[in-house]
């Protein structure tokens, strides 16, 4: 006789649906289809859908859909001179990336202050510098004024 133990964690059901939304960048559920796609109870869904939204994995939208915080909600901004970053001074792009960012009293980026050293953060800052366009970059460091950092 062939006995099948099925333990489902709480954790692996989470996991499961982190991993679906990451899979599915536009992915958007209901409670009660999220209920009928992992095979949950309806106050098991609700719970763990709440869960995720609680740590800003997900966001609850009017309409009472679940989508991914960074695409439904806020999404994060391109960071290869193509969006506000090069507008912004050396001193607030630290700023942002050690203290993170809220808008209307809600983080939408966390804070890297207890993660990323004083050089972690100049190290990033350097590379997605690199991927500026060369007269982005010589925009920002005309308007930076700057001389601290000669470059080339
Ligand atoms: C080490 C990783 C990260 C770095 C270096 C970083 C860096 C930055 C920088 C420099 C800005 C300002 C640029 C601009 O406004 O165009 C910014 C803004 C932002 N970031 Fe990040 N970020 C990181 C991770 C994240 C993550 C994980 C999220 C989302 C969960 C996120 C969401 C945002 C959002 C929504 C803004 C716009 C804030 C606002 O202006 O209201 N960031 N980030």
């Amino acid at each position: 006789m062939t006995e099948t133990l099925s333990i489902v964690t709480r954790d692996h059901i989470l996991r499961l649906i982190r991993s679906e939304y990451l899979e599915m960048p536009d992915l958007r559920l209901t409670c009660r289809q999220a209920q009928r796609l992992w095979e949950l109870d309806e106050h098991t869904s609700a719970q763990l859908l709440d869960l995720l939204v609680e740590v800003k994995f997900l966001h609850r939208k009017d309409d009472g859909t679940y989508s991914r915080l960074t695409e439904g909600a806020v999404a994060a901004p391109p960071l290869n001179g193509s969006g506000n970053e090069w507008k912004r001074k050396k001193q607030d792009l630290i700023a942002i990336i050690n203290n993170g960012a809220s808008r209307n009293g809600d983080p939408v980026m966390p804070a890297w202050k207890d993660r990323l050293s004083d050089q972690d953060i100049e190290d990033i800052i350097a590379w997605f510098q690199a991927l500026w366009p060369a007269d982005v970059y010589d925009r920002w460091r005309r308007a930076n004024a700057q001389p601290a950092s000669p470059k080339g």
